[in-house]
């Protein structure tokens, strides 16, 4: 499952292998900030609070738009991770503003 949290809900949902986050937050009708989907804006910028292994590496974008201690920390950008295995995954929506 899925953990999806905003400051507004949180939600489970199924995982589906090869989706971002974004995408299953979308699928599944659930608010979740974002504007470019190309990994520019960061206004997806989430938190893994688990599952971390089950996600797929950060892509170049993410590389370019986070610092590598928002990296390690275990921010993400929703729009470019992607869930890799199936499994529990707990992600917090934390836009920088
Ligand atoms: S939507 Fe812009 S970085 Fe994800």
């Amino acid at each position: 499952m899925l953990e999806l949290k905003t400051r507004k809900m949180t939600t489970s949902v199924e995982t589906d292998t090869g989706l971002t986050i974004l995408d299953h937050a979308l699928k599944h009708n659930v608010e979740w900030g974002f504007s470019c989907t190309r990994g520019t804006c960061a206004r997806c910028r989430c938190y893994i609070a688990a599952g971390r292994e089950l996600l797929a590496a950060p892509t170049e974008a993410e590389e370019d738009r986070l610092e590598p201690e928002e990296l390690e920390q275990g921010y993400r950008l929703a729009c470019q991770c992607v869930v890799k295995q199936n499994g529990d995954i707990a992600v917090t929506h934390k836009p920088y503003f």
